[in-house]
């Protein structure tokens, strides 16, 4: 049985999220996608609505489920009972800050991080790049699935 934790802030989940949990789906036994709450943060999304968002987009995959955590994640990981971190990387670029996490991860508690890549048409896409064409009134129903769309719509029309 492998365990695998997809983290991530996800304001919203995106379809590059998304290619990245169903390509775990289908690797590992289990999936936890965790949501982390950050007070620091100002985010578009309250956890609980992020973790609902996610739950509803990932219900197709048995082997899915969604938490959120707070404080460090590999403390978070033990805790699950976790054997392996997934993160999605775009780009080159996100390899740097990535490849650094993952090192102090491992430094911490020994975990293995996996580095899935996003599919290519993705390679653009970020949840921050989402809510700014969104609130500038550009189309997002191709990068969000449809229930994220609707609901960053109604957020952004009521700003
Ligand atoms: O979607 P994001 O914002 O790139 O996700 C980043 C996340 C949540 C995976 C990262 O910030 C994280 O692991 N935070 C937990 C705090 C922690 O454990 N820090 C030390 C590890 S380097």
């Amino acid at each position: 049985m492998i365990a695998a934790l997809v983290p991530g802030s996800f304001d919203p989940p995106t379809n590059g999220h998304l290619d990245v949990i169903e390509r775990c789906a289908g690797l590992f036994d289990t999936v936890l996608v965790a949501v982390i709450r950050n007070p620091k943060k100002a985010p578009m999304f309250t956890t609980e609505e992020r973790v609902e968002m996610l739950t509803a987009c990932t219900s197709e995959w048995e082997n899915v489920s969604v938490g959120s955590f707070s404080g460090l994640l590999v403390d978070y990981a033990e805790h699950e009972k976790i054997d392996v971190i997934v993160k999605g990387l775009r780009a080159m670029t996100d390899f740097d800050y990535e490849f650094q996490m993952s090192q102090m991860n491992r430094h911490l508690s020994g975990i293995v991080t996996l580095f899935v890549a996003t599919k290519a048409e993705y390679g653009y896409l970020s949840s921050s790049l989402v809510k700014q064409v969104a609130g500038l009134g550009g189309a997002i129903d191709k990068l969000v699935p449809p229930l994220v769309a609707a609901a960053i719509e109604e957020r952004v029309s009521n700003d």
